[in-house]
């Protein structure tokens, strides 16, 4: 690649402090309109929950459907904080049951339900409560049940959209014979992880999933969220909030990823997920190489077969493109040959870790401009510590991408990043539901939303 080619790719890519200022203030102007009911691509969902108290006691059932692994959890939670190790059982969902009908999906996972109490030995006829992390945006009314408002993460299931899906699950449980498990909580992911850390941190009170698809929620006080105002009106006290931050569309995109929206299965959606997510960004990467090879800039122009194909380049080989610094980036030839492409030059595979570089990095510098417009949403001066729930496989695993959140953060915000802290909290998500399920009955026995 010549050094113009790359110039440019750096510019069409470059995310500047003065950029991230104005992805800050255009994402507190967006999560005020969301608040308040007015359009805008922050939809704010309110989840009828604060957090845990941590003294939350007993075994609950955790579903957690989010990308291509179902989870069902057996979860036991001590009190204090503490929560002892969870029974799992996994399931690989394949793209027919994710692009099937609402009875196909919800059957499969009551399914899996059975399966898991044949395995461990619950007596099918004992009361159990259940939480269910559902990482898609639901529109809720209160804790227990909520609609889908649309599918994202290339689910299309049909006859979910608009449907409450506690429901879908309580009917599939019923027909699986499982009448005596009651669904106590229903949440998103990023409220799942939000749970789990803040059981034994209270100073946790934001939580982020950048792996499959991004967002984050938050901790709210009631009287700023304006669109609960006729039934909650001043009351004192605070709601997590879904802020559905993927759904952003206020940032600067390239021709890359026009294209690749418009292919998606739901364009002019998820921009920011588009741009950030483990999802996307091995086809950002792709597209933006089947441009350079289209200009006789890498492969000596003529495409290798594999890089024709939409979706083929994945996180995994991102990650190990970026990871290789070896001389001759040998790690970058055993990725591409992993994809059946031989035949590159030490000067294609230089070029080729340098695209999946700036396109993480890119990644990187968002998601941290989102970090910090959250973080001074909720104070604006930062005075006091935050704690983050993050989790997510690009957050954990996409070689270099912890440490450029992390740096880009200190660096944008100096000494008052000593307030933000990112903890690293693995599938928090499942474990966060049945602290939800038992925390949702004690919330309603205060009574803090007033019905
Ligand atoms: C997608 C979903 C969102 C979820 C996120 C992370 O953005 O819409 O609800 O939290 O992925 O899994």
């Amino acid at each position: 690649m010549t050094k113009r080619a790359l110039a440019a790719l750096e510019r069409d890519f470059a995310v500047s402090d003065r950029e991230m200022k104005a992805i800050i203030r255009r994402f507190h102007r967006e999560m005020d309109r969301g608040l308040s009911l007015r359009p805008g691509s922050l939809k704010m969902l309110p989840a009828y929950l604060d957090r845990p108290a941590g003294s939350e006691k007993g075994r609950f059932i955790a579903l957690d459907l989010g990308g291509t692994n179902f989870r069902v959890l057996g979860v036991d939670l001590i009190g204090h904080g503490i929560i002892s190790s969870a029974h799992v059982l996994k399931c690989v969902l394949h793209k027919k049951d994710i692009t099937s009908t609402d009875k196909k999906l919800f059957a499969f996972l009551a399914r899996s339900v059975k399966k898991f109490f044949i395995k461990e030995g619950i007596p099918p006829l004992s009361r159990i409560n259940l939480g269910f992390t559902f990482s898609f945006p639901l529109e809720q009314e209160d804790a227990a049940s909520g609609r889908l408002t649309a599918w994202t993460k290339g689910f299309t299931a049909s006859g979910v959209k608009g449907h409450d899906v506690a429901a879908l699950l309580k009917e599939a449980l019923l027909d699986e014979g499982l009448s005596n498990v009651k669904v106590s909580a229903l949440i998103n992911d990023t409220v799942g992880t939000l749970a789990a850390r803040s059981y034994s941190d209270r100073s946790c009170d934001i939580a982020v999933i950048i792996g499959t698809g991004c967002n984050a929620c938050y901790v709210e006080k009631i009287f700023r969220i304006k669109r609960l105002a006729g039934r909650f009106g001043l009351r004192p006290g605070s709601m997590i909030i879904n802020i559905e931050w993927g759904n952003f569309n206020k940032l600067k995109t390239t021709r890359y990823d026009k294209k690749l929206d418009s292919a998606s299965s739901n364009p002019r959606r998820q921009i920011m997920e588009k741009m950030v997510s483990g999802l996307y960004l091995g086809e950002i990467c792709r597209l933006v190489m089947m441009d350079l090879i289209s200009c006789g800039e890498l492969f000596g122009g003529k495409a290798p077969k594999a890089l024709k194909k939409t979706m083929s380049l994945k996180g995994e080989h991102i990650s190990a493109m970026i990871a290789d610094g070896s001389p001759d980036r040998s790690g970058v030839r055993r990725a591409l040959r992993g994809l059946g492409i031989s035949g590159s030059t030490p000067t294609d595979r230089k070029a080729i870790a340098r695209i999946c570089k700036i396109v993480s990095t890119r990644a990187a510098r968002i998601s941290a401009a989102a970090i910090i417009a959250v973080a001074t949403k909720i104070d604006g001066s930062l005075s006091v510590k935050h704690t983050v729930a993050i989790d997510g496989s690009v957050y954990e695993k996409l070689s270099g991408f912890s440490d450029c959140v992390k740096k880009t953060i200190k660096e944008f915000l100096g000494g008052k990043a000593g307030n933000i802290r990112l903890a690293l909290t693995k599938d928090g998500s499942g474990a966060g539901a049945a602290i939800m399920a038992a925390s949702a009955a004690r919330q309603k026995m205060e009574d803090r939303y007033g019905r």
